[in-house]
């Protein structure tokens, strides 16, 4: 039995335990996946001042999220598919996030309903919405969004049309995978898996199908987005979507100062610097290179979380450090879920608390709210 110590334990088990289709949905990126891998590298070069002979006792890395406790400032962003990772990985997913003490965003594109997760997890959750085409279905689903009591709407702003994802095209991508004689045997291979995925009804797009007239077998991801979501998307409409809400707004995938400025303007609560994971526009920046930009135009009105690239709660107080008041993880939990279901979740939470702790008394801090440039060593970022 593997000793699991860090993030790329979990991944390798959940490379092990999903279809090869999923995993590699999860574990992609667009185009030359440049992007994608620069979220990561760039973290790695910044580095830490280490502070010794610092009272280190008494260390506390809760923070608050729109003005609510955390137990650390981490949440779980919205992953589509997340329930064919594992079964009923939405479900799963939340529940963790709640007994963590960290907030859940569920995807629009997600296998398990917003009203399922409601019902199963009896606790508040963010719901990420995509704009698309259909006014009145994406009137719906704020509706419903705010008949489940979500506590926060997570508007996406990046996916419009969709970045290209090699894997994806060549492997199929479908939910449920449609039943090829390679699908059926990739299947058979993860025994695991398949056994859990019999004992649920969630296998399709939960938010989605049954719900918008004459869709009721829309499984690809990427035919969905061409010919659903929304290319004319504009702040109008976001100003217009924030009425309708009308409760707290977060803005994510800004990667620039004057889009951060606009979100403010359009009356986001919080923006969450993001690329999408590397999923989107390959060649754009890691969002660790874009944040202090962004900082130093909005920093002082807005909460600013980043998102994409987090392995680790190295990454996470390298992000506060230039800024963020808080971060989100997609990959880091998926990976997790993957592998073993809500307790993966939860070792992903774990392990990234415990990187964060430690790594904060390193630097001779106490409290994670007092994490600033300080501790990051000069030259390095
Ligand atoms: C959807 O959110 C995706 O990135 O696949």
């Amino acid at each position: 039995m593997t000793v699991i110590t860090n993030i790329e334990d979990l991944r390798v088990l959940h490379q092990k335990r999903a279809p090869r289709m999923f995993y590699d949905y999860a574990d992609s990126g667009s185009w030359t996946e440049g992007t994608y891998r620069s979220n990561e590298s760039e973290f790695t070069k910044i580095k830490f001042r280490q502070r010794v002979a610092i009272n280190m006792d008494h260390r506390s890395i809760e923070s608050t999220m729109l003005g609510l406790p955390v137990s650390m400032p981490v949440a779980l962003s919205p992953v589509g598919m997340t329930g064919m990772q594992h079964a009923d990985g939405e479900i799963l997913a939340a529940m963790a996030a709640k007994k963590f003490g960290v907030p859940f965003c569920l995807s629009t594109m997600s296998i398990c309903s917003m009203e399922e997760v409601a019902k199963r997890t009896q606790h508040p959750f963010w719901f990420q919405l995509y704009v698309m085409r259909d006014k009145q279905f994406v009137s719906s689903l704020i509706e419903r969004a705010k008949a489940v009591n979500c506590s926060a709407l997570v508007l996406t702003l990046d996916l419009q049309i969709l970045g290209q994802r090699h894997k994806d095209l060549k492997n199929g991508l479908s939910a449920p995978p449609k039943p090829t004689l390679k699908n059926i045997f990739n299947m058979f291979m993860k025994p695991a898996w398949c056994i859990d995925m019999l004992k649920t009804k969630n296998r399709q797009f939960g938010n989605i199908v049954g719900h918008v007239k004459g869709v009721d077998d829309m499984s690809s991801l990427g035919a969905w987005t061409a010919s659903q979501f929304d290319p004319t998307l504009d702040w109008n409409e976001v100003e217009q979507i924030k009425k309708q809400w009308g409760g707290k707004l977060i803005l994510k995938g800004i990667l620039d100062p004057e889009d951060a400025k606009l979100a403010v303007l359009a009356g986001a609560d919080a923006i969450i610097v993001s690329n999408h994971g590397g999923r989107q526009l390959d060649g754009a920046p890691s969002t660790i290179e874009a944040l202090p930009a962004i900082v130093d135009a909005v920093g002082s009105q807005v909460e600013i979380w980043l998102d994409s690239g987090i392995r680790s709660g190295q990454d996470v107080i390298k992000a506060l450090a230039l800024g963020a008041t808080g971060t989100m993880i997609g990959r880091s939990y998926i990976y997790g879920l993957g592998a073993m279901g809500q307790s993966g979740v939860t070792k992903a939470l774990e392990i990234i608390a415990k990187e964060l702790d430690l790594t904060m008394a390193f630097c001779g801090l106490k409290d994670v709210r007092q994490v600033n440039k300080n501790i990051l060593f000069p030259g390095s970022f």
